[in-house]
């Protein structure tokens, strides 16, 4: 199929992302239900500096910011996955098999990100990912005064 058919179509990304959108919304009313189960009252957090780091980088123009879109997404998910896995082994049975569920999700829209990422952009993704990598890399071994779930490392107040 020729690229630009396939972008101004972009039938794969609405069907993936619409998929993924139902996925994430099944996972949030799940914890919904296992807090109400558990007593604990929700409480809306502010976002930690991590997703707005990575946005940082977009580029101005309108197909680079979409292929930058899914990049920075595809990084996300794998940091969840890798943090999910991590918390697993500290966790109740309840909560390790929820997690080990999640951990799984994460590790497909990873790879459904990173695919759109390369199926819509007209050159090598690798250089572009290398770039947010770093940046990144920056975001979670750095000091973080908010601790967050993908937050940097955490500091003492
Ligand atoms: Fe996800």
């Amino acid at each position: 199929m020729n690229l630009m058919y396939r972008y101004t179509t972009r039938s794969e990304l609405l069907n993936k992302m619409s998929q993924l959108a139902r996925e994430e919304l099944l996972h949030f009313q799940q914890v919904v239900e296992i807090l109400a189960s558990r007593e604990i009252k929700y409480v809306r957090l502010g976002p930690s500096r991590y997703a707005a780091g990575l946005r940082n980088l977009f580029a101005g123009d309108e197909h680079q910011y979409l292929i930058d879109t899914l990049i920075s997404g595809a990084f996300i998910e794998a940091r969840s996955c890798e943090r999910f896995a991590k918390l697993v082994p500290h966790l109740d049975q309840e909560l390790a098999k929820f997690y080990t569920s999640l951990l799984k999700s994460e590790a497909r829209h990873f790879k459904d990100y990173l695919e759109l990422a390369e199926l819509y952009s007209e050159e090598d993704i690798a250089e572009r990912v290398e770039e947010f990598r770093q940046r990144e890399n920056e975001l979670i071994s750095t000091p973080d005064v908010i601790f967050r779930f993908h937050s940097g490392v955490p500091t003492t107040v």
